[in-house]
């Protein structure tokens, strides 16, 4: 018995030396490749590692292939990322639109607030507000005024969109436009006035009427306009396009109908870049009339939209 152990304590110190420190076993031959005899006299372990290490050796060509594949990755993505920081800076350096403000004065009469119920007075703040951000992104912002600023429609502003107090570039009055501006400079841009506007003259302020009233009021405006004595003309609409609807315009399609004429010198660029498909705007050729089968859509459009006469004064 006692001789049993000792003989199983030297082939175990005798296996251990077969095995390095790390824990594989060392070549049994010269060209690093255990032999089928080599193996013989190993415990099951050993030859458990011993494989394990073999296959480790046989993949390490794998290994390093993968490796330089992923090194590739990274450089590739790397690089990709370079770029893109790249883009995104030249992006940001590339020079913004010119601005060049106008002299021209829009402004937005709000003297109308008796007139008009509390969702119509919802609508007018929602349409002034895009008059604002449309002035603040425009190419030739206008000199923009809100005049007689009070009632419902102040009280809407302060109750729903209180960042109102911090708009720039407006100017923001309780006063009337008449007591802001001189009469001989006032012109009142409404429908009903016979004039037709042909130009913009940028020493002018031109009124817009803060009025949401789906035509229950029609020529309102035109009226005031009248008894204050002040300049009045509609915008040229007939002249370049035929609408499926009547002329009456939204205060902000006014508006922007005015920047964008002020951008691209051109009414009739103006009217088909702002007025709303659905108003079925077709271009007026040079004889005034258009084509039957333009008639014939309008028609079609007309049908479709049974809320034409009011849908301008709803923002889009
Ligand atoms: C919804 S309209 C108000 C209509 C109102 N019944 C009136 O008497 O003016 C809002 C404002 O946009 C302007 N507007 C609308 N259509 C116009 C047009 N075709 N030409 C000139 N101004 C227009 C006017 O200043 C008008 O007061």
């Amino acid at each position: 018995m006692a001789d049993d152990s000792v003989k199983s304590e030297a082939s175990a110190q005798q296996e251990d030396k077969n095995v390095n420190n790390t824990g594989c076993e060392k070549p049994a031959n010269t060209n690093g490749k255990a032999t089928a005899a080599g193996n013989q006299g190993l415990s099951k372990r050993q030859k458990k590692k011993l494989l394990k290490h073999h296959k480790w050796e046989e993949e390490r060509e794998l290994r390093k292939q993968k490796r330089k594949e992923r090194k590739q990755l990274r450089r590739l993505q790397r690089q990709n990322h370079q770029e893109e920081g790249e883009d995104s800076q030249s992006a940001k350096k590339r020079p913004r639109r010119e601005v060049t403000p106008s002299s021209l004065r829009l402004v937005l009469d709000c003297s109308f607030d008796d007139l008009m119920l509390i969702k119509d007075v919802r609508k007018l703040h929602k349409q002034i507000q895009r008059c604002y951000a449309e002035n603040r992104r425009a190419l030739h912002p206008v000199q923009l005024y809100l005049t007689s600023l009070g009632g419902q429609l102040k009280q809407s502003m302060d109750e729903k969109d209180k960042g109102w107090v911090n708009w720039k570039d407006i100017n923001i009055k309780t006063e009337h436009y008449s007591e802001v501006m001189a009469k001989e400079e006032l012109v009142y841009l409404t429908s009903d006035s016979p004039n037709v506007l042909e130009e913009l003259d940028q020493k002018k302020a031109y009124v817009i009427g803060g009025l949401v009233d789906h035509n229950h009021h029609k020529g309102y405006t035109f009226e005031k306009a009248k008894e204050l004595g002040i300049t009045h003309a509609q915008l040229p609409l007939s002249s370049f396009v035929k609408m499926n609807s009547r002329k009456v315009l939204a205060v902000n399609h006014v508006f922007e109908i005015i920047l964008a004429y002020l951008e691209k010198g051109s009414w009739q660029e103006a009217f088909f870049t702002i007025l709303p498909q659905r108003k079925g705007a077709v271009a007026v050729n040079q004889a005034g009339t258009n084509t039957q089968d333009k008639e014939e859509e309008e028609e079609e459009e007309e049908e479709e939209d049974s809320d034409t006469a009011e849908h301008t004064e709803k923002m889009d």
